[in-house]
């Protein structure tokens, strides 16, 4: 079993550097850092750990730190030693304590000397930012278009000719904001900053403007990729045969080289408003959704997806094919169909999904989920109600989760694969799950299969619980497949054992 070895390792999440950001500096490092003396003896010095039983905090992401150290507080997430810790800091020194591990270096080296013999090795130097890299979420959180303006609506084009192009920029002057000048075609007309986007022909030319044989714009694709754009009222997306997506893996098409770099970096509030019948159709394509690639400090919020068909090879989503970014408030009815890193609304995800809730169905092969393919990022707040096939890594929420957490969220769909296959998560690896759960049926031709979680390696899975029915040849369990994790507070209901392999694991009933 090395599931780190397969080649998605990975599309889009290997290596990524680790961010800084300004705009979090709720908290003060050097104040944490005089505070973080106290927790060193179990989580060491810069938060890296070297035993599986105390998390490691380095690069953890700040905003996750203090939640899990408020509700420790609170004893809303019970923990005797931690309830401890915490009892007396204030909530400033919670934030202080937070942001200088959050500034610290994050897993490298740690995890990977406690590593038992065969089990998967660190990917190379490859994760260990993990969720440091998820660029100010917490300001990205905030971003958020003000309440749509009727002035937006009245100011759409539409007058024009559908099929004359004066400014020769790809877009009929109909649909063009600017149907006299190749350097603009959306409009802010109520100077909020956010460009309205009125039609599906402009939604297309964020990526496509000038593009086409014989077209030209002087409104470059890194503008038109950073910019904030909102729609001003539903849209069909039913007419395009195959969307290109929006933001990629740049001209080389590799984006284990471009990473983020062609990523939509900009921001896209949907306003709640829906856009139905999209078509994206790249059977060999990666990063492949309406975006194909959501950078860093891209936004995707407050938007529907209804009947959303997407077709791709590898980081396959309906909404994003690779996220970096932050997507949250969102609903999406899905068809995808991947090979490797596919998921209902994202492909590969090194950002944040929250409070997004999928439906539909999702094939692919391997590290395939419900809402998410392959990820270390976050999903919180979360749902999908996914019928999901695949081969290994298969997940009714999430396919292959490597350092990523699972908050707050739950899958009820039906998942079948044939190892590695879960509930809510086809395999954790050095990973989390809290407060979460799922209730469909599971079902493994192989190995490793659990109501919740296929195969926990070396992760965690607190007050959690699953209610399918499950069926697999070996290492079969109602919650976990397969478990050298630590495991805390759970049940199942299901006439299999909790957990089929327990091999190296700790289970504590105990809330
Ligand atoms: C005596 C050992 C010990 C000390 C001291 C300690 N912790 Fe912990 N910490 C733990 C254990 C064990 C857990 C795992 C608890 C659980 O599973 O919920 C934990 C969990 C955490 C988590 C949750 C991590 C996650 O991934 O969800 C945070 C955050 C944390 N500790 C911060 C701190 C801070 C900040 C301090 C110092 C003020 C501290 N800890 C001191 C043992 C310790």
């Amino acid at each position: 079993m090395r599931m780190r070895s397969h080649p998605l390792a990975m599309l889009v999440l290997a290596s990524l550097a680790p961010g800084s950001d300004p705009a979090l500096a709720a908290g003060d490092v050097e104040r944490g850092r005089e505070i973080a003396a106290a927790c060193s003896a179990c989580h060491g010095p810069d938060g890296s750990s070297p035993s599986p039983t105390f998390p490691v905090l380095g690069g953890q992401h700040q905003e996750y730190l203090v939640q899990a150290l408020l509700a420790y507080q609170a004893g809303t997430r019970a923990d005797s030693i931690m309830g401890g810790a915490v009892q007396t800091l204030s909530r400033q020194q919670l934030e202080d304590v937070a942001a200088y591990f959050a500034a610290q270096k994050g897993l490298t080296g740690g995890l990977a000397g406690t590593r038992p013999a065969g089990a998967a090795p660190a990917a190379g130097g490859g994760m260990t930012a993990s969720l440091s890299t998820i660029d100010a979420a917490g300001s990205l959180a905030d971003l958020r278009a003000p309440a749509p303006s009727p002035v937006e609506l009245a100011a759409c084009p539409g007058k024009g000719s559908l099929t004359r192009d004066r400014d020769g920029d790809g877009l009929a002057d109909a649909h063009d904001a600017a149907p006299g000048d190749a350097g603009e075609f959306v409009r802010d007309a109520d100077g909020d900053g956010w460009f309205a986007i009125c039609n599906v022909q402009q939604l297309q030319a964020i990526q496509t403007l000038g593009t086409g044989e014989g077209q030209r714009t002087s409104l470059d694709l890194a503008t038109r990729n950073a910019r904030r754009y909102e729609l001003v009222q539903d849209l069909d997306l039913g007419a395009i045969a195959s969307w290109v997506p929006v933001g990629n893996c740049g001209p080389e098409k590799n984006c284990m080289v471009a990473r983020d770099r062609y990523g939509f970096a900009g921001a896209l509030d949907g306003n709640g408003h829906t856009l139905r019948n999209l078509t994206v159709n790249q059977p060999e394509g990666g990063g492949v959704g309406m975006f194909g690639t959501l950078a860093r400090s891209g936004v995707v919020r407050n938007l529907n997806l209804e009947n959303a068909r997407v077709t791709g090879r590898g980081g396959v989503g309906a909404l994003v094919g690779a996220n970096f970014g932050y997507v949250a408030d969102c609903q999406a009815s899905v068809h995808v169909v991947g090979r490797l890193a596919t998921g209902g609304l994202v492909g590969g995800h090194a950002g944040q999904v929250v409070n997004c809730h999928v439906s539909g169905e999702v094939s692919g092969q391997a590290a395939v989920g419900g809402l998410a393919g392959d990820m270390n990022g976050v999903v919180r707040d979360s749902s999908a109600d996914v019928v999901v096939s695949a081969g290994k890594g298969v997940g009714g929420l999430v396919g292959l989760s490597t350092t990523g957490k699972v908050l707050n969220s739950r899958a009820t769909g039906v998942v079948s694969g044939a190892d590695n296959v879960g509930g809510l998560v086809g395999v954790n690896t050095d990973a989390m799950v809290e407060n979460s759960f799922a209730t469909g049926a599971v079902q493994g031709s192989g190995t490793n299969v659990g109501g919740l979680v296929g195969f926990n390696s070396q992760s965690r899975v607190l007050s959690s619980f699953a209610t399918g029915v499950v069926a697999g040849k070996d290492a079969v369990g109602g919650l976990i497949g397969r478990n050298n994790g630590a495991v805390r507070n759970v049940y199942s209901t299901a006439a299999a054992s909790l957990i089929g392999d327990n091999a190296g694991g700790s289970i504590d009933a105990t809330p």
